[in-house]
């Protein structure tokens, strides 16, 4: 019988048509026979392409990096409270994932376009942050409720040292770097934080791979993915 309407959508991601579905033009069959890992399902739904494995390798370590930080943080606590008031699973979750924004997990994007912004036009770190002061606007990517000049996140330390190991550039980073000598200089819970590490890093893996024009980094940094890399990673920790 009839089993599907047709569709007035057409996904440029993934089809189903066949006798198995395709991510990118990859079968599934192929994703498993090849040992893809959720870094490669990722690049194949999400970017359209395979992306080398340093990168997948990347993604992966965010997700897992990203996955839980306690039962204090805003997406945690209110999981918490919608599960003890007896709802189900996917409403604690969808509680929990509602609070992610500027202030909590979501500040990735924003990071990756100021420093992207600021770098690419040449601004140094104190031109950056001032001008940020004066527009009034926090700079995304840096200040944290515990973490201090002299109790980093571990987090940020061990992407920095995957990146400085395995991409051929780490220039935005090493930017995001400088920015956070300046701001630390002001004040100590202005550290680089895992939105703003994943931020320039993100960046240094979309020019450093090979695999996109700088017209798809624009678009990207524009349409803003990344913020996603937080969302998914938590909704593992707020399942839990
Ligand atoms: N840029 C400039 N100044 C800052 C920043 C920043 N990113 N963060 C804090 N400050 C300064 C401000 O002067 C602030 O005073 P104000 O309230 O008058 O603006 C002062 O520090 C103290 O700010 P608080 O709100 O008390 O700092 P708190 O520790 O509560 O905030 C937070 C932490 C929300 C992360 C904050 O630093 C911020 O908004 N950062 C930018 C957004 C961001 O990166 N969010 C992701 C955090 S990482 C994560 O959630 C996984
Ligand atoms: C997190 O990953 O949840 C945190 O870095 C946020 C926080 O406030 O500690």
């Amino acid at each position: 019988g009839k089993v599907r309407a047709p569709t007035h959508i057409i996904s440029t991601i993934s089809d189903d048509r066949g006798e198995e579905p395709c991510y990118a033009g990859v079968p599934m069959s192929s994703i498993v026979e090849r040992g893809y890992g959720v870094g490669d399902v990722i690049s194949l739904l999400w970017f359209k392409r395979s992306l080398p494995r340093y990168c997948t390798h990347f993604i992966e370590i965010c997700i897992m990096l990203c996955a839980d930080h306690g039962p204090c943080v805003s997406g945690a606590h209110n999981t918490i409270v919608t599960a003890r008031a007896g709802k189900d699973l996917v409403s604690s979750l969808v509680s929990g994932l509602l609070t992610i924004g500027p202030r909590f997990g979501g500040a990735i994007d924003d990071a990756a376009r100021y420093f992207k912004d600021a770098y690419d036009r040449g601004l140094t770190p104190y031109e950056f942050v001032e001008s940020m002061k004066k527009k009034g606007i926090r700079v995304p990517g840096i200040g944290h409720r515990i973490k201090r000049g002299d109790n980093r996140d571990k987090r940020v330390e061990l992407l920095q040292r995957f990146a400085r190991t395995h991409f051929p550039s780490v220039k935005y980073m090493e930017y995001a770097v400088q920015v956070e000598t300046y701001t630390l200089s002001k004040a100590n819970n202005l550290v680089l934080n895992v939105d703003g590490a994943i931020g320039s890093l993100f960046l240094d893996l979309l020019a450093g791979s090979g695999m996109f024009s700088k017209q798809e980094i624009d678009e990207i940094v524009e349409i803003g993915y990344l913020n996603g890399l937080f969302v998914l990673a938590r909704s593992i920790g707020l399942i839990g």
